[in-house]
């Protein structure tokens, strides 16, 4: 009966996995936890467009600025905006309650988003607003559709609208060509975003880069001793390396008159 269940169970995950990630294309990215500078203006980035709404709870201005090797006035001047002390969670005025009402759905708190949704997915996710008319807000989002989350980010990132563009075929992974002009074998796709230029402050390029250090920061956020316990965890197993040595000679040594 057990068995059965954790059959069932582990039958279930890749369905539940589909739940979470929709079946829309996440776009990859790839993170550098050793990358300061990216989390720091990550964090940045964090304060000022994120935390009207969002509260990272769990964390503490202090180890953020410490973790991120940002001087403490550095850190209160420039990323603290509520009165917090340096040593105070990084907590937000807005109620649960009102926001409810406001946006349709609490904004939930971001310490640990990037552990239950993944880079990938909030990579994708904070870059896939586009301008929708008959959203309350005016914006959906083709990661999160109809989600509650206005498109706070319109600013830099430029109006983003949904619309049908050529697209080039692929199959199994392999961009199609004309065998006979060269030319990409295209076809419309009409879920395609598209940014309409000169309408934001940062090119694509930089749009992409800020929130590649966005989402850094909130991977960050949600394993701050990662980077620590892959060090810890070299540490130990040199160790045992070095310990296995001096095991054997003794095992040697005890085992050397019995034949
Ligand atoms: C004006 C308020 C507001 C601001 C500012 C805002 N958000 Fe949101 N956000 C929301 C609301 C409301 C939701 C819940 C949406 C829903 O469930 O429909 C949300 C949802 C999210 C989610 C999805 C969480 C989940 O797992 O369901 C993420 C991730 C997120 N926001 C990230 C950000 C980031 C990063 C920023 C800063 C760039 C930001 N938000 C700024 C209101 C806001």
């Amino acid at each position: 009966m057990k068995k059965l269940f954790a059959a069932f169970v582990f039958a279930a995950l890749p369905a539940l996995g589909f739940a979470a990630g929709g079946n829309v294309h996440l776009d990859k990215v790839d993170i550098d936890l050793t990358d300061k500078a990216a989390m720091q203006d990550g964090a940045r980035t964090f304060a000022n467009y994120c935390m009207g709404c969002h509260s990272a709870k769990f964390q503490r201005y202090e180890r953020v600025a410490d973790d991120l090797g940002v001087p403490h006035e550095i850190m209160l001047e420039n990323l603290v905006f509520s009165g917090a002390k340096i040593g105070d969670h990084m907590k937000i005025g807005m109620k649960p309650d009102d926001a409810k009402v406001w946006f349709g759905a609490a904004p939930p708190d971001l310490t640990l988003v990037a552990r239950v949704r993944g880079n990938d997915w909030l990579y994708t996710y904070l870059r896939s607003f586009y301008a929708d008319p008959t959203r309350p807000l005016g914006a959906n989002n083709k990661v999160f559709p109809n989600v509650g989350m206005p498109n706070v980010l319109v600013g830099l990132q430029g109006n983003q609208v949904i619309g049908c563009k050529q697209v080039q075929v692929v199959t199994d992974g392999k961009k199609q060509y004309d065998p006979l002009t060269g030319a990409p074998i295209t076809h419309e796709a009409c879920d395609q975003l598209t940014v309409e230029p000169n309408t934001g402050t940062l090119s694509e390029a930089e749009f992409d880069e800020k929130i590649k250090n966005l989402v850094t920061f909130l991977a960050y956020s949600a394993n701050p001793v990662k980077l620590k316990s892959q060090r810890i965890g070299t540490y130990v197993l040199l160790y045992l390396a070095f310990f296995f040595v001096f095991a054997y000679l003794l095992k040697r040594e005890y085992w050397k008159d019995v034949h």
